[in-house]
């Protein structure tokens, strides 16, 4: 049984649609509630059971690996004014059971580049990589456990997988879209036949699209390395997933059961911050009445 303990979380982009909050702050690091979506994201690796991440990042995105460091002036500070619950959540975001390295992507060459970024740190082992941007809601159906029964399914057969939700019509040229061969012999959905970045709503072989959870064997590298750069001179993961795919390799499609916000999308980070605030009553109360008076 090959162990999957590594995630690569690539943080490098700009955040352009987030200016001007994001032009001293990462985008990663703007909040749902009171926590940041990164801090939702590495709590998600966590309870997955990953040992290690990997941050592919940038200069401009220091405040994202301060956020997981030790604070000793503000832990002092909590000491000092007796605030032991706060201190209490301060010192476990430093102390949480994962060990977080980064690596820098010096070009902005793409998401499939900023993958191949983290290669060396992987070494010869398989790897998961997860979208910041896609924030799930994790007491909504099953979704909080995709990418936990994605790597079980990989340390037993050594398959790869991508997690796929339904896109609306509007939005299928933002996303990657897949093709599934129906099996219901396999873990999901089936194997992923084809993918396509960004199609066009009539070149989209579904509504289904990669919701930036993925694993992949070693092997994948290979692909990454292959991939030729796009129009804009990018190098798409989808693109090496499909020749990966057209290689003979097996991507399972896992379906998403639940919830998921693009935090990369003005509109659907408000929704992620109601969707989290509405889960406490208090919260839920204001809003409904907020909203009962628009
Ligand atoms: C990336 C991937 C796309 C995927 C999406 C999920 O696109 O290229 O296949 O569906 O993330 O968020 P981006 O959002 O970087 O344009």
């Amino acid at each position: 049984m090959k162990k999957l303990k590594k995630v690569i979380i690539p943080v490098a982009g700009l955040g352009t649609r987030f200016l001007p909050a994001t032009k001293a702050i990462p985008k990663e690091m703007l909040p749902v509630l009171n926590k940041p979506i990164i801090q939702y994201i590495v709590e998600e690796v966590l309870d997955a059971g990953f040992k290690e991440i990997i941050l592919v990042t940038h200069s401009s995105k220091n405040a994202i690996e301060n956020h997981f460091d030790k604070s000793f002036e503000l832990e002092a500070t909590l000491e000092k004014r007796v605030k032991r619950g706060m201190l209490k959540e301060i010192r476990d975001i430093s102390k949480l059971n994962i060990s977080i390295q980064s690596i820098r992507q010096g070009e902005a060459k793409g998401l499939g580049h900023a993958i191949l970024c983290a290669k060396r740190l992987i070494g010869k082992e398989p790897f998961a990589v997860i979208l910041p941007d896609m924030l799930i809601s994790k007491d909504n159906g099953n979704a909080g456990d995709s990418l936990k029964a994605m790597r079980l399914n990989f340390e037993r057969g050594e398959i790869s997988s991508i997690l796929l939700a339904k896109a609306k019509k509007a939005d299928i040229s933002k996303y990657g879209i897949a093709k599934i061969k129906k099996n219901l012999k396999l873990p999901g959905l089936g194997l992923v036949e084809k993918i396509i970045e960004k199609p066009s709503i009539k070149e989209a072989p579904s509504n289904l699209y990669a919701a930036g959870r993925y694993i992949f064997n070693n092997n994948f590298f290979k692909y990454l390395l292959k991939a030729k750069p796009d129009k804009s001179n990018e190098i798409q993961l989808t693109d090496a997933i499909q020749n990966y795919i057209r290689d003979g390799e097996k991507v399972n499609a896992f379906p998403l059961d639940g919830d998921i916000f693009d935090c990369g999308d003005n509109t659907e980070y408000i929704l992620a911050n109601l969707e989290f605030a509405m889960k406490d009553p208090v919260m839920k109360t204001k809003i409904n009445n907020y909203l009962k008076t628009r």
